[in-house]
């Protein structure tokens, strides 16, 4: 059996190797490493994609949200709503602003914000909140608009990680993810859904000003006019070597998402019927693209799991075992635990499984049978 790995990158690269060889070649053939032609194209197939009006790519998912945050001409002092259980970066950005960040409990189902403890975190500074579409399905996003838009508040997508997820309105309209607020943001990490052979990350809108703004900021607040500058910018634009590896798997990233998800069927088959484990919930509004594959383990046995899968050469992770408003960094913020019971209690059970777009029958039935062997 070949080694099992979280992620299997050079799996994936074998696959569509000529293709990407191919696209590096020509961006070294051009020379036209930064604002290569490949950018540009890669902006507009993702817009399309996406069914969005503008897709501005960057340099990371981090500077995604910075820059989305950037443009909204956030002040000092206003506060923005997001989720303790996330990458760092969610935060990381809304603090770098000099903006607070104001913390919400998460659904213990989905693992994403719960809509109902929105309110008790309003206040008059509140100007923008922050939707994570964690491990790959989408937030209850119609509760978040209505909510967005009763008070007023901007609405910035972190979804780094559901690309290619569909979320249902009720009316039957489907939109994809990244484009149900006034930004969003997603990033290329190579591990991601639709990852680069390096970093990167894009923006999403469909407000033409946005989008104008945002593609100056990445370049440094330059106007259309060489050496002439409109805002205080940064430098984060995507590589052309990126954009170009990046447009080779575009086409591949509604397969990539059937794969994890066909990964994740037959894991939900295997252990729906183990009263230890709890399987993923389905949000009926959001289809699932897995980036993570995350498991609830009852009754507190995650680590003895995790330490018995790693023994049997089964690679499993614990995202994230740290809930923001506890670590070091965030103290400020003035939060203790206890504060949100539910992300501290997921900060225990969760446990995600090997899931990605290679796995082959061998090793999955290896993880399946090990795991079904622990519990009887
Ligand atoms: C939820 C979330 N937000 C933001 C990021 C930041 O993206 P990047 O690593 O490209 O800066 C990531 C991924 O790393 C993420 O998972």
């Amino acid at each position: 059996m070949k080694e099992i790995k979280m992620v299997d990158l050079h799996g994936q690269y074998l696959q569509h190797r000529d293709e990407i060889n191919n696209a590096i070649q020509e961006v070294l053939d051009s020379t036209a490493f930064i604002k290569g032609p490949p950018v540009k194209k890669f902006e507009q197939e993702l817009a399309a994609y996406a069914g969005a009006a503008h897709c501005i790519a960057c340099g990371n998912g981090t500077d995604a949200l910075q820059v989305a945050m950037m443009a909204l001409e956030l002040q000092p002092g206003d506060e923005v709503i997001t989720t303790p259980f996330t990458f760092i970066a969610t935060i990381e950005v809304i603090k770098l602003l000099k903006l607070k960040p104001v913390l919400v409990d998460i659904d213990p189902d989905s693992f994403n914000i719960d809509p109902s403890k929105l309110k008790a975190a309003l206040s008059e500074k509140t100007k923008a909140i922050v939707p994570v579409h964690l491990f790959g399905q989408t937030v209850e996003m119609e509760k978040i608009i209505a909510f967005a838009k009763e008070h007023q508040l901007f609405i910035v997508e972190d979804n780094a990680q559901a690309i290619g997820a569909d979320y249902t309105f009720s009316d039957g309209n489907v939109k994809k993810a990244g484009t149900l607020g006034t930004i969003g943001c997603t990033s290329f990490f190579p591990s991601k859904n639709l990852g680069a052979y390096g970093d990167g990350g894009a923006m999403f809108t469909n407000d033409d000003h946005l989008a104008a703004r945002m593609r100056s900021i990445v370049n440094h607040g330059m106007s259309s006019e060489r050496y002439y500058y409109e805002h205080v910018g940064v430098n984060s634009r995507l590589d052309t070597m990126q954009a170009a590896i990046l447009r080779v798997k575009l086409q591949h990233l509604d397969e990539y998402n059937r794969a994890r998800q066909d990964v994740a069927a037959e894991y939900d088959k295997a252990f729906r019927n183990i009263t230890a484990l709890k399987i993923p919930y389905r949000n009926p509004d959001s289809t699932h693209i897995f980036h993570q594959y995350t498991l609830q383990v009852e009754s507190g046995g995650r680590d003895e799991l995790k330490q018995y899968l790693n023994e049997h050469q089964i690679p499993a992770m614990i995202y994230y075992p740290v809930p923001l408003h506890v670590q070091n960094a965030y103290q400020d913020l003035g939060y203790k635990v206890g504060d949100f019971p539910v992300t501290e209690e997921m900060c225990t059970k969760v446990l995600s499984l090997p899931v990605h777009t290679e796995m082959e029958t061998d090793q999955l039935e290896h993880i399946i049978s090990s795991i079904e062997k622990y519990f009887n």
